[in-house]
Formats: C-alpha cells, structure tokens, sequence
C-alpha cells in the first residue's frame, strides 16, 4: 500500500452481488483496455488515442449511464469516469461494448466498444483521492460529482466527497472558467454543498435563478440516483460552480 492509499480511508462498497459470466468476462478481458492509469506529469489527452476538444471527469460514476451517454453524444469529449463500485464499473463496460449479461455465447471473441462509440472513455477503478497527485493542473474542463454518497450523520460528516481538500484540488484541475456541476437529492447534502462552496475563494454559483439549480441543465443524462430520488418523492438540485 502507498503512503496516501494507507491515509485514505474509503467507507462506501466495492462490490456488490456476485457479478454475473458476461460482466466478469469484461472486467477481466476489456477494462486492460480502456483502464486510466495516471502517471506523474502525462497530459490529460495523451490518455486517449486522438486529441479531444475537451475533458471531462466524473467521480463516483455508479451504474455509468451518465458517463456513457453523455461520451456517446459528444465523440470530441476525452472523458475520466472514476468508480471504486466494482459492479458500477462492470456495468459501463457493458453499456460502452453491447455486451449485456447472458450474452456468453460472444465472450471467446475480441471485445471492442461498440461500433456506434467513439473511444472516449477511460475508467480509474479505484478512489479517486488516490488519483488526484497525479493530474496536471487545469486538465479538465468540467467535473461530475453526481449525487454522492451524503452520510447524513453528523458524525459522519468527515466522509462527505465536498470538503476542504477535495475542494482545493478539485479546484487544482479544473481549468479556469471550468465547471464543477454537483447534483444531490438529500437536504443535509444541500445545505452542506452549499455551505462548504460558499465564500469559496476557487469557484463562484453560476445560477441566477432557483430555475438554474432545481433544473437539470440542457442535455442532461438522467442517473440510477437521480431516477430512484424522484421514484421516492425527493427533489434533486443541479449546482453549478465555475471556476474563477
Ligand atoms: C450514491 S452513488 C451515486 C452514483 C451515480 N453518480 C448516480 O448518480 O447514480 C455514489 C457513488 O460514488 C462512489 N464513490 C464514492 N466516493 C468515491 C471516491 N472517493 N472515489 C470514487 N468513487 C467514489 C460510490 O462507490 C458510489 O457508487
């Protein structure tokens, strides 16, 4: 274990129900392929197999669908999805090559992205803290933190993703007028998102109006959270912070 993976603690899962022959397969054949392994000083874009207009990363990915979707609709984006769920980064794989579960019948083949994909999307599979002193100042344009875990307890409160530290390097690698786009459906998280960036000196609220943050942006990919939160009657907010 390296000196930072021995002070970081993480207290979410990395794995979940037995992950099924197809996804499996893919873990251990496909993700070699498209797996992020930051080295110290190596520009975001030399990550991908062309240079990108833009670059984005999005921590704590989930299931993917909003990763997967938003690469598939912007082939020019270079994206970082960051997931320590072992069953979250299974499944993108599975959305980004069509191979679903039950699909065995394919796994003695050559797996390759989808042909209706472009090759945008390299995936860290582990906290993304651990990542952080490996990436060049202002290397991505926006930042997803799409409805973190909010550990409501106030005891817990140490373990919330928005905190001072992870603001400042958050801050570190976003590029100037870049954006940082936080979505949370839990009131404690609200208040606590809202407090932690206010008086930020690194990234100011872009939003005008309650339009612009109970509203998801244009072109917005709906998540597995975001779906469940209004299932159950919460109300997701979308804060948008640019960084100054
Ligand atoms: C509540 S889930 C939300 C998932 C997804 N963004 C969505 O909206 O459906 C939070 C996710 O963040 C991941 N996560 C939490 N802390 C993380 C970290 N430090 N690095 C990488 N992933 C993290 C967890 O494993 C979990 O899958």
């Amino acid at each position: 274990m390296t000196d930072i993976a021995e002070k970081i603690k993480f207290f979410g899962r990395r794995k979940g129900r037995t992950i099924r022959k197809a996804k499996s397969y893919l873990l251990d054949n496909f993700l070699p392929d498209v797996l992020f392994k930051p080295e110290k000083d190596k520009k975001i874009e030399q990550y991908f197999p062309e240079k990108k207009n833009k670059y984005y990363l999005e921590i704590g990915f989930g299931d993917g669908e909003h990763i997967a979707e938003l690469a598939k609709k912007n082939p020019d984006t270079g994206f970082i999805g960051v997931e320590v769920y072992k069953n979250g980064v299974a499944n993108l794989l599975s959305l980004i090559t069509g191979i679903k579960d039950g699909n065995d019948e394919i796994l003695s083949h050559k797996i390759c992205i989808s042909n209706d994909r472009t090759d945008n999307i390299r995936i860290y599979d582990d906290d993304v803290r651990l990542m952080f002193s490996l990436i060049p100042d202002n290397s991505f344009d926006k930042v997803f933190l799409l409805f973190p875990d909010p550990w409501p307890k106030t005891k817990h409160s140490g373990r919330r993703f928005i905190n001072e530290r992870n603001i400042k390097e958050l801050a570190r690698i976003i590029k100037k007028d870049g954006i940082l786009q936080v979505a949370t459906d839990h009131y404690v998280y609200k208040r606590w998102t809202l407090e932690q960036m206010r008086n930020n000196e690194y990234f100011v609220w872009t939003a005008k109006t309650s339009d612009d943050w109970r509203n998801p942006p244009a072109d917005w990919c709906e998540t597995k959270y975001q779906r469940k939160a209004i299932r159950e009657g919460r109300k997701p907010v979308f804060f948008e912070y640019k960084r100054i």
